[in-house]
């Protein structure tokens, strides 16, 4: 926090000293434009990166019920892989698909494991023998041969990657078990920390017994370990099953049983989402049919609900289950979003698929699912809710019907399912899914309506800049939208502050367009740690401490200073006398699996060759920076396969010029990849001609060395690049724009875009006119804000700041707080600091304004 008010400071102490750069943005509050819906900003939740199990789900013991080595319906375990059985996929024409994928369980007892020492001999091994219940048919049979007193027969669970255990705090132990004849003792519980340090233990005398019985108690810590390990202890020699080990901390969210992790839930209550979609994703779709989730199995008694397979790679106990969400939803005062399969299995996955006949009782098994969530105490399923501790109805407001679905087949599921749903509940709102991209035009034409329908958006580092009027050109009044899933998610390391920036301009274009735009949830919400699914997740933990990106708290600030009614605004930003050269830096040459020789190569500044290529004299000039590149008397050339191969000019940097060159390409999948702007080995834009197998060209941006986003759209080449031929290659690179000519024909040009943006817009509530907006640039800006028709407003006002000192900059586990929203009074709306880096929201007083 400290460090960020000096971030802030510096930005400030700049504007005392050299002229900035500066911007006016006029608002005219006499021109209303969209109105911004107070659903925008919610939150979705997926089993993805262990975002449920093992992260808001509170449950401490992994694999409690021994069913982790389960092999997932409708998939069959080969070498190593699960691959689905050979049923038709939806999209091949009968034909299955081939995709399979990795089976990581390597254990029969995954995080379970045994610890003797001394003279004790103890063995475990899984048994379908007298399961506990159906929905848990496997226990673990634990074979005690001898007792050592002198030493250690246990069986350790280590929670998920850790169990985190505070001094003074209790936590509540069920499990299950029953013995052999032969095993007459007890067993003692604990929780132990570093080097079996005893932080809570309890002994069950017996638990002889040939039946199965539940045995209880609570563990309250004497001392904490955040890596602490569950133990159970045995202490008589024979046979005893085990079966269904759950520890819930007794602080969870509000107090709930089976309930949520208190710090993760605290996160998601403080964003005050307005909904919450829930469970996927592709978890609702399942990497089969078969195992795609049963909302009837994940209600009723914990020990009773058959898991599901998250096609994340692991499986979700299903703890977390419709219940728990639906109250979790009421807990957070959040609309829940409902996504239900609609007989369709993840198409980047097997695809498999119930057929037509199957239909309306996946219809009928929707309807029970809302009647569960919102039907009268005295109805069918609205009993079962009441059974489970909840007359009154959830608060279910939309149901999507699928996810990342799109065609006109799905369509046609999509029209019996919206019917069925709108005859009977005609207050719920439905959405359509759209496929992994854009609205979908096929789709959408297939369908009867349309009310939201599910656009997708995960992007490159400055797509939301160089693309910010993309909802602008929508169609306006025949559906709404909701991006389901967005986030900055390339070019952008694990979510630093590039990626915030990016997400801030994305959100704008979507408040500027609220008349289209009604709502949206960054994805994915979670991620352990230890166990990434995803590149780029909101929320990091580990099980003990957790971390809001940047973009937690860029999306929580737009969320409680989210305009209500939007106002003309135009941003003018004053002409620089003599701005910098934004690709000032080195030149280099690419490969990405394809062999390419590259000669005669010129740069050119004010008509005078600054740099003329001499390969024969002087070859070391030229330095490989990934791959070996190959360079004679003539040309510089890669032989060999494999991504990014680079090379660069060494020690020469170029502001404005002309480059020159040639390019042949031998053979490979692309073509020409030329560097300029190199800022370093690591970070510099590409010219890439032949991308996307030789098909396309576009201009990149790369950082971190691999980190590639195209910054410019990919533009279809007149043909594809010949094998074997010399091509001229033109580079006009000018202060801020980039110009690509191929044989002296312009392909492609690239101009930096706008880097500040504004909008603006009234809080109704407050009266509060807002404005927000983003520096992206890496110098500060002073910035005035002219209120047209806004009388006595501007003489108080706040500004609520979000920066970083450089775009690489991120929170961490060790500095979870490293870059939030920091408050600056603002004396003078006509001299604003708007630092490098950052997104402001500006409050303005208006004490005329009434409601
Ligand atoms: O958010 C991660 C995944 O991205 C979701 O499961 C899926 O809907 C999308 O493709």
């Amino acid at each position: 926090m400290k460090k960020l008010f000096l971030t802030l400071c510096g930005g400030l102490h700049l504007f005392g000293a050299a002229a900035q750069k500066a911007a006016t943005i006029t608002v005219d509050v006499a021109k209303p434009e969209a109105r911004v819906a107070k659903s925008l900003h919610g939150i979705f939740f997926e089993e993805i990166s262990h975002g449920g199990e093992g992260g808001l789900y509170a449950e401490l013991i992994q694999n409690r019920g021994f069913e982790e080595s389960r092999i997932p319906q409708g998939v069959q375990l080969k070498n190593g892989w699960l691959v689905p059985d050979p049923s038709p996929h939806w999209f091949l024409n009968g034909k299955p698909s081939d995709w399979r994928m990795p089976w990581e369980i390597k254990s029969d007892w995954p995080s379970w494991k045994l610890r003797s020492t001394g003279q004790s001999a103890i063995d475990i091994s899984l048994t379908q023998e007298k399961p506990l219940n159906a929905a848990t048919p496997r226990s673990l049979k634990v074979a005690v041969g001898k007792v050592d007193p002198a030493g250690k027969h246990e069986l350790v669970n280590e929670g998920f990657w850790g169990i985190n255990v505070v001094e003074g705090d209790a936590y509540l132990l069920n499990f299950y078990a029953r013995t052999g004849a032969d095993y007459k003792g007890g067993v003692t519980v604990s929780l132990q920390g570093k080097e079996g340090k005893i932080l809570a233990a309890n002994t069950f005398k017996s638990i002889s017994s040939g039946e199965w019985k539940k045995y209880s108690c609570k563990l309250t810590a004497t001392a904490g370990d955040p890596k602490a390990e569950f133990v159970i202890s045995f202490n008589n020699t024979g046979t005893a099953y085990i079966d269904f080990v759950s520890l819930f901390p007794e602080k969870t969210f509000k107090g709930r049983k089976n309930g949520m992790r208190e710090d993760l839930a605290v996160l998601l209550a403080d964003m005050k989402p307005a909904f919450l979609r829930w469970p996927g994703g592709c978890f609702v779709e399942g990497i089969t049919i078969e195992s795609a989730p049963n909302w009837k199995q994940s209600i009723g008694p914990v020990e009773k609900r058959e898991g599901t397979y998250s096609p994340w790679g692991y499986w979700a106990s299903n703890g977390f289950g419709y219940h728990e969400y639906l109250q979790f939803c009421e807990d957070i005062h959040a609309d829940a979003m409902y996504v239900f399969n609609v007989g369709i299995a993840c198409e980047m996955r097997s695809g498999t698929f119930e057929g037509e006949a199957k239909v309306p009782g996946l219809i009928a098994d929707v309807l029970d699912a809302i009647e569960y969530a919102i039907g009268p105490a005295n109805s069918k399923w609205g009993r079962v809710r009441a059974a489970n501790g909840h007359p009154k109805p959830f608060p279910l407001k939309y149901l999507e019907i699928g996810n990342e679905q799109h065609g006109v087949e799905y369509a046609k599921r999509y029209n019996q399912f919206y019917d069925a749903i709108k005859k009977k509940y005609p207050q719920l709102q439905l959405i359509a899914s759209m496929g992994i991209g854009d609205i979908n035009r096929n789709t959408l034409d297939s369908m009867h309506k349309v009310d939201i329908a599910d656009e997708h958006a995960y992007k490159a580092a400055w797509w939301s800049f160089t693309h910010n009027d993309h909802f602008d050109r929508y169609k306006r009044g025949a559906y709404e939208v909701y991006v389901g899933e967005y986030a900055t998610n390339n070019g952008v390391g694990a979510g630093n502050m590039l990626a915030s920036l990016s997400d801030a301009a994305y959100i704008f274009s979507m408040e500027r367009n609220g008349d289209l735009v009604t709502m949206s949830s960054y994805a994915p919400l979670f991620e352990n740690v230890n166990t990434r699914h995803w590149p780029v997740n909101l929320i990091n933990f580990d099980c003990a401490r957790a971390f809001g990106r940047i973009s937690y708290y860029l999306v929580k600030m737009m969320n409680d200073y989210r305009a209500d009614q939007n106002y003309a605004t135009n941003t003018v930003l004053t002409a620089e006398d003599n701005p910098a050269p934004l690709f000032n830096g080195g030149i280099g040459l690419a490969t990405w699996d394809t062999q390419t020789d590259y000669k005669d190569i010129q740069v050119i500044k004010d008509g005078k060759v600054v740099y003329q290529s001499d390969l024969a004299g002087k070859k070391g000039e030229w330095a490989s920076v990934i791959g070996k590149w190959n360079v004679t008397d003539s040309v510089i050339s890669m032989k060999d396969e494999g991504a990014q191969r680079f090379i660069t000019l060494k020690d020469q940097s170029f502001d404005t010029y002309t480059l020159k060159l040639k390019a042949r390409r031998n053979s490979g999948y692309n073509a020409f990849i030329i560097g300029f702007g190199v800022k370093d080995k690591e970070t510099m834009y590409r010219a890439h001609i032949g991308s996307w197998v030789n098909q396309n060209c576009v201009f990149e941006s790369v950082t971190n060395g691999f980190n590639v986003s195209d910054v410019s759209t990919q533009k279809r080449l007149p043909a594809p690049i010949e094998t074997g031929r010399w091509y001229d290659i033109t580079l006009e690179v000018g202060k801020d724009k980039v110009d690509c000519y191929l044989d002296g024909k312009l392909l492609m040009s690239y101009t930096e875009p706008n880097k500040f943006l504004a909008i603006a817009g009234r809080d109704e509530q407050s009266g509060d006119i807002l404005v927000k907006m983003i520096n992206a640039k890496s110098s500060a800006m002073e910035v005035a804000i002219e209120l047209k028709g806004a009388g006595a407003a501007g003489k108080e006002a706040q500004q609520l700041v979000l920066s970083a000192p450089g775009p690489n900059e991120e929170n961490s586990l060790e500095e979870p707080k490293k870059y939030i929203p920091v408050t600056v009074q603002i004396n003078n709306i006509n001299k604003i600091a708007a630092p490098p880096y950052s997104v402001s929201v500006v409050r303005i007083k208006d004490p005329a304004w009434k409601k």
